[in-house]
């Protein structure tokens, strides 16, 4: 059974025909195939996250388990790659488009790419960092599209310009607002996460005169706005101002689907507003998760902690960032290591484990539903015979805290 499209125009992404609903990627593997497989069965961009995916195999984490060969751990990141890839791709039963994400901060980046579009990926997605070489990155895969993540028309205007001298569009850029995204937010410093300047209308509308003012028409490039998106009315309301689609990440995370434990999606559903934080990450970002009990800990020692910082050995060998704030010693930066807490909060160990999730509300309250039923709900604002009695619940919970 199709989902509906409720009258949306649909996202055309190299000759594909897609749902306005993208599925975003979430690492440490809270976006496997299970779920972008799933999204693109239903006819959307489902997206898997390329970080430290062997966490999902269990015969390649037995190989890598005590090593500290970074060689070692980044070939076998690739194989679970690749087997994600050809997994989502075979769930995906031919229909939509599946995805990889790949941060540009991390020290794997272009062999992620490169194995990404090896592998048969229809899409290749990169924020953390402008991806200005991208283009020559995938020559050899003319076919891929290419998706920068962004958060202002000034950093959207750096990567097309660059991208023209090489003769290269993005495929469409996804606007990314870190006011209410979950993970690795787009601005500079804490203190800029609200500024008024990241807003929807703001950069939509100023990616809209860059277009012009490049020659470009509008079609060409998709905008997907992304954070904090979790009700219809509000699909409605960035499709009005010029968005071509909608990214979601916390609510696919929860779906069914979602490929974290169930711990993970139980932390992320009952979380109350005052339980979400932004603090910086290891990576030199700002981030925002939920304040669980590992987090709060931390976040109470984190001003001591980055007065001792000091430059170190990787402490699991790893080297996953190309500058980590824990192993180079970068005081302003995070000072806790991202892969052991991303995967611990992965396999469900809620002391233990970094929970990242967006700011607001939650399409269905505290339910797990299945990836299907909230891209319908998106699309429509109503899903079969249950209707969206969690969204209303769920928005008058964020809304009396706030
Ligand atoms: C658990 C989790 C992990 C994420 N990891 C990544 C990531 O590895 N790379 C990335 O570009 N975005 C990541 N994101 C951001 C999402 O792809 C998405 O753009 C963002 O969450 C949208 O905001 P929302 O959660 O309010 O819908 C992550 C989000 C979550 C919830
Ligand atoms: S210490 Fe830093 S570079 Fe090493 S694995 Fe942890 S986060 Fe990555």
């Amino acid at each position: 059974m199709s989902v509906p499209k409720a009258g949306f125009e649909p996202l055309h992404i190299k000759g594909k025909t897609l749902l306005p609903i993208v599925q975003g990627g979430m690492g440490v593997g809270v976006s496997a195939h299970r779920l972008a497989g799933t999204v693109a069965s239903l006819g959307a961009l489902g997206t898997i996250s390329s970080v430290d995916l062997r966490r999902h195999h269990p015969d390649l984490m037995a190989k890598t388990a005590h090593s500290r060969d970074r060689a070692l751990i980044d070939a076998i990141n690739l194989e679970a790659l690749e087997r994600e890839v050809h997994a989502a791709l075979a769930l995906s039963n031919g229909k939509g488009a599946v995805a990889v994400n790949v941060m540009r901060a991390v020290s794997a980046y272009a062999d992620y790419v490169r194995c990404a579009c090896e592998a048969g990926a229809h899409a290749v997605v990169v924020g953390a960092g402008l991806p200005l070489d991208l283009p020559e990155l995938t020559s050899e895969h003319p076919n891929v599209a290419l998706i920068p993540i962004l958060s202002d028309a000034r950093g959207t205007g750096l990567v097309i310009k660059k991208w023209m001298r090489k003769h290269r569009l993005p495929d469409a850029v996804v606007i990314e607002n870190p006011r209410y995204a979950a993970g690795h937010l787009g601005a500079p410093t804490l203190d800029g996460i609200s500024n008024p300047h990241f807003a929807f209308p703001e950069v939509i509308e100023g990616t809209l005169a860059l277009f012009k003012e490049l020659g470009l028409e509008r079609e060409k490039i998709p905008i997907i706005a992304a954070g904090g998106i979790h009700t219809h009315e509000q699909v409605r309301e960035l499709i009005g101002l010029g968005a071509t689609a909608v990214q979601l990440g916390t609510p696919f995370a929860v779906t069914e689907e979602g490929d974290a434990h169930p711990n993970f999606k139980k932390v992320l559903v009952e979380a109350c507003p005052d339980d979400i934080v932004t603090f910086m990450s290891v990576a030199g970002l700002p981030a925002r998760a939920v304040r669980t009990p590992w987090l709060a800990d931390y976040l109470d020692k984190e001003a001591k902690l980055q007065r001792v910082a000091k430059a170190r050995k990787c402490t699991v060998g790893f080297d996953c960032l190309q500058q980590c704030g824990l192993r180079d010693g970068i005081a302003k930066q995070g000072q806790f290591c991202i892969d052991q807490r991303l995967a611990y909060a992965l396999a469900g160990d809620v002391k233990r484990g970094l929970f990242f999730r967006g700011s607001e509300a939650l399409p269905f309250g505290k339910a797990i539903r299945p990836a299907r039923e909230l891209i319908e709900y998106m699309l429509t604002g109503t899903v079969g015979a249950q209707g969206t009695d969690g969204a209303s619940d769920a928005t008058a919970r964020f809304d009396e805290a706030a």
